[in-house]
């Protein structure tokens, strides 16, 4: 049943929320959403024919990130949930304030990291809180500034990542290549202070590495993923807007859909969300900005 349902076009959804990534990491964000939220109609996109983002400039995320959403919105999604911290960092204010006002102003784009910033304070108890990420994301500085605007007295240490997202599009979340990287991060994370006793994981890919993470980590040292967050703060959301609410359809339908080959997406991606999944092709309209 759950596969058939899998199966079908995205034209038999009416209003889905629109979930995006660069690639698989937004599916560990959206297998919780839809614990949170089971009875709603989600089209997953993946822009994988064009991932990883994390290592891209400004301009190209920002331009990528914006022809998904424009690709969702023309999908009818009124809702669309950047599951991409890279995304977020980089493209959602802009999208936000400069684009949605003129291509959708009815419609809403969230992102990942103000859910998440907002409660971090309530996982440290020593205040020195590390971040591990994308180039793109840690170069934005998004992390520092919005940790800082909600909780100023905690002190933020971020560590670049950049062969994570590689290592774990290629299904090599063990052995010796993701071992020699995931330490090596994880040591020159925790070398810029002793005193981080949380870890947060802002980037929907990495949830992936957890166990080999832990491995590197003293045992008191607490290792947060967004997907829950994000799912609770997202039903939160609807919740205290119900305009919104009502245009989302609600069949509880899932469709899954990548720029990218759907047979890595079904496999590679299977394992992301946690059981199997049907993936189709699709090709996205190419705007200017
Ligand atoms: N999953 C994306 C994130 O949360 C990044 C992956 C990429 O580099 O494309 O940042």
């Amino acid at each position: 049943m759950q596969n058939n349902q899998q199966r079908r076009t995205k034209n038999q959804l009416l209003h889905p929320i629109g979930i995006f990534d660069s690639g698989y990491g937004g599916l560990t964000v959206l297998k919780e959403i839809t614990e949170e939220l089971p009875g709603y109609d989600f089209l997953y996109f993946g822009d994988n024919a064009r991932s990883p983002y994390g290592t891209r400039s400004f301009e190209t995320i920002y331009h990528y990130t914006l022809e998904c959403v424009n690709y969702l919105i023309d999908q009818d999604c009124h809702l669309v949930v950047l599951a991409c911290n890279t995304a977020s960092a980089k493209a959602l204010r802009n999208i936000q304030q400069l684009d949605l006002p003129i291509i959708a102003p009815d419609k809403k784009v969230l992102g990942v990291i103000r859910p998440t910033t907002e409660i971090i304070g309530q996982h440290t108890n020593s205040g020195h809180v590390g971040v591990l990420g994308t180039t793109g994301t840690v170069k934005s500085e998004s992390y520092l500034l919005e940790i800082n605007k909600f909780f100023p007295d905690i002190k933020v240490f971020q560590q670049t990542c950049p062969m994570w997202v590689p290592l774990i599009e290629n299904g090599e979340c063990e052995g010796v290549g993701a071992e020699y990287f995931v330490k090596k991060d994880l040591q020159a994370l925790l070398a810029k202070s002793p005193n981080i006793d949380t870890i947060l994981l802002a980037c929907t890919h990495y949830p992936l590495l957890l166990p080999l993470i832990k491995t590197f980590l003293p045992k008191n040292v607490n290792v947060i993923s967004q997907g829950k967050i994000v799912a609770k703060s997202l039903k939160h959301y609807l919740e205290r807007h119900p305009e919104i609410d009502q245009d989302c359809s609600k069949t509880g339908k899932l469709v899954f859909q990548t720029t990218g080959s759907t047979a890595d997406f079904d496999k590679q991606g299977s394992v992301f969300f946690g059981r199997e999944l049907f993936s189709e092709h699709v090709e996205i309209r190419r705007v200017k900005i």
